[in-house]
This record gives structure tokens, C-alpha cells and sequence, in this order.
């Protein structure tokens, strides 16, 4: 892999990792931010009654409010501002007219476009009260995420990353999902280096100061092979069981890692109070 200075490099996907100075980073804490503050705002909406539909609405007039363009509109032909993925829903679940109930626990996943830069996390959400392993689920996959940004700095690799966040799911006897990625991200959505959260410590791509990427674990309770509906988006676990997923753009700092989508309101995982 070779690494080309973000500012030289082509506004497109050539398969280079891009190097960013401190513009980028403060544009990426800017989108961060936003994204960030439109999950803060999400929470207070998400509960048994109301549609998907409604909060993707949400978040739609949120990021208008405040500068911050949904990057998902448009993108490969996806025509919502967020995806909803609920339940045994892997991720890219399509915001819909269906209701909440009680007990469903979701992922809300935001990007938003700010001055160019593109911010990218995702948190879960229970509509009412979860049961117990629902709950457990949530919590290994936050940790597993925590797990993986934890061991992020110069000289690290991205399976450093991947066996971090492998080895906390595993020891927990749940599964990591194989088939998604996390990515780089800036000016693009989806960069190059793709982010396995899976792996083995040394391999992969070596960490350099200036890298931009995401990390978004997602987690299931059973198997972890997956399946895409007919409707070429919703990705499922083929055994049903739940699956959850949290997500953090960051980037890599000179002795570890900035993470641009740190809740404003302090929020970590569900419960957020
Ligand atoms: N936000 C998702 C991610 O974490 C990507 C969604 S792309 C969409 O990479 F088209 F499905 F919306
Ligand atoms: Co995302
Ligand atoms: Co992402």
C-alpha cells in the first residue's frame, strides 16, 4: 500500500492511503461533531409507537439546520438521510413507515457533509425497555469498538485494530461480523484503508500520523454470516439472532488517535442519561 499526501492526491477512490494535515482535521471534528449532536438529538425521539420514517426525517432537518448534508442521500442510489437497522438487522436498514415496538433495540447511523468533510457514527437505541441479552449485545459491541481505538497510534497496524476488537467479541462467545468494513474517509465517503474488525496483530496497514478512517464493529449474538434483502440494501444475520453495531470516525494522531464523533451531551452507549 502507498500512502500519497491528501492534498496532491485526486478527489477519488485510487486505492492510496491519504495523509491529512491540520485543516482536515479540524473540518472532520467540525462534521464529527455535527453527526455526533444529531445522535444526542435522536435519543429523545426513539421509542415504541413512532417510525423509522420519522426519525430519518429528523435527522434529514437537523443536518439542514445546521450546515451538515446527509451523505447518504443519493449515494449508490440510497434516497435516506440515515440508516435504521433494527433488531436482526445487520446495517444499511432503510428508514421506513413501519412502527417501533417495545423492546426493539436499533442502530441509527449518520453521516453528515460539512464544508466538504464527511462525519460517520452510529450508536444504538432501544424503543422501550430491551431484554437482558439484548442489552449484553450492546455492550460488548461498544467495548469491542473501544477495544479496536484503543490500540491506535503511529506504527500500529489496522490488524492490530481488527484482533482487538476480534478477541473482546470472541471471549464474550459472540460473533464478529466479516462482510462490513470500516473505511477512510475526508473528502470521500468510503476511502481507502478498508478497517477489518477482525484479524491478526501486525498485519495490515501500518497506522501513520495524518490517516483517516472509521471504526463500526458490528456484533451478533449468534452466527455471524450475513445476507442482503431483495431490496439490495438491508443486510441480515442469516441465523436471525440480533446484531448491534456503534461507530466513531477518528484520526490518527501523532502519539494516538483523535475521535471526531464524541457525543457534545457525553453520551457513550445506551443508556444514554
Ligand atoms: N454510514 C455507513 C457507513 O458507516 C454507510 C451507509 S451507505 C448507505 O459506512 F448508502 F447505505 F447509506
Ligand atoms: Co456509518
Ligand atoms: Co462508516
Amino acid at each position: 500500500m502507498t500512502y500519497i499526501d491528501a492534498e496532491q492526491a485526486p478527489l477519488a477512490y485510487t486505492g492510496q492511503i491519504k495523509i491529512y494535515g491540520p485543516e482536515a482535521f479540524a473540518g472532520m471534528r467540525k462534521a464529527g461533531q455535527l453527526a455526533a449532536a444529531a445522535l444526542d438529538m435522536i435519543s429523545e425521539h426513539v421509542k415504541p409507537g413512532v417510525t423509522t420514517a420519522y426519525l430519518d426525517k429528523l435527522i434529514f432537518d437537523f443536518g439542514m439546520a445546521h450546515g451538515g448534508i446527509p451523505a447518504t442521500l443519493n449515494y449508490k442510489g440510497y434516497t435516506h438521510s440515515s440508516c435504521i437497522s433494527i433488531n436482526h438487522v445487520i446495517c444499511h436498514g432503510i428508514p421506513s413507515e413501519k412502527t417501533l415496538k417495545d423492546g426493539d433495540i436499533l442502530n441509527i447511523d449518520i453521516t453528515y457533509i460539512v464544508d466538504g468533510w464527511h462525519g460517520d457514527t452510529s450508536r444504538m437505541y432501544v424503543a422501550g425497555t430491551p431484554k437482558r441479552i439484548a442489552e449484553r449485545l450492546m455492550d460488548v459491541t461498544y467495548k469491542s469498538l473501544m477495544a479496536g481505538l484503543d490500540v491506535i497510534k503511529p506504527g500500529a497496524t489496522t490488524g492490530d485494530i481488527g484482533h482487538a476488537i476480534q478477541q473482546y467479541v470472541e471471549a464474550e462467545r459472540m460473533s464478529v461480523v466479516l462482510d462490513f468494513v470500516g473505511h477512510g474517509l475526508g473528502r470521500l465517503f468510503h476511502d481507502a484503508p478498508s478497517i477489518f474488525h477482525f484479524g491478526n496483530p501486525g498485519e495490515g496497514e501500518v497506522l501513520t500520523e495524518g490517516m483517516l478512517f472509521t471504526v463500526e464493529p458490528m456484533v451478533n449474538i449468534g452466527k455471524a454470516a450475513s445476507k442482503i434483502l431483495g431490496d439490495g440494501w438491508t443486510a441480515v444475520t442469516r441465523d436471525r439472532s440480533l446484531s448491534a453495531q456503534y461507530e466513531h470516525s477518528i484520526g490518527v494522531t501523532k502519539d494516538g488517535y483523535e475521535a471526531f464523533t464524541l457525543s457534545p451531551k457525553g453520551y457513550t452507549s445506551w443508556p444514554y442519561l
